[in-house]
């Protein structure tokens, strides 16, 4: 189940915290809704959300990463690029109307892949920025 939002998740204080808790809601409201079809017109939505809110925030975390010279920039830069491929993915699936799965099988593997998503980068690679940017004053 996906964890709750919690006080060590905290990196900058500012854009980048706001930007992680917004991923964070919009996935929990993903989760949160029934695997029924007439729900799938509201979960593409969301997921549309997602993906404005984590263009945005993939920017923004990567110029604050490119200001304060960050060593692993290049490889943090190519991690989000394949999340961001990988949720294209994620929305061509939920998109399909025509799929041989039902919606509810569809949104269940969606569910899953999309915690697994935001947490495996957010705990791997994000959390160990923390350091970084305190040594920068990025706080
Ligand atoms: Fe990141
Ligand atoms: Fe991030």
């Amino acid at each position: 189940m996906l964890l709750d939002w919690r006080d060590e998740m905290v990196l900058d204080h500012g854009g980048l915290d706001t930007d992680h808790r917004d991923q964070h809601d919009l996935i929990r409201r993903f989760v949160d809704l029934p695997g029924e079809e007439e729900q799938r017109d509201e979960a593409l939505s969301i997921l549309e959300e997602l993906r404005t809110v984590s263009t945005r925030h993939f920017a923004r975390e990567e110029r604050v990463l490119a200001s304060i010279k960050y060593p692993h920039l290049a490889e943090h830069r190519a991690q989000h690029r394949r999340l961001a491929e990988i949720l294209g993915e994620i929305i061509m699936q939920v998109e399909a109307r025509e799929s041989a799965f039902t919606f509810a099988y569809t949104k269940s593997k969606a569910d899953e892949l999309l915690q697994f998503w935001f947490f495996d980068h957010f705990a791997k690679a994000d959390l160990r920025l923390k350091t970084h940017l305190a040594k920068f004053g990025v706080r």
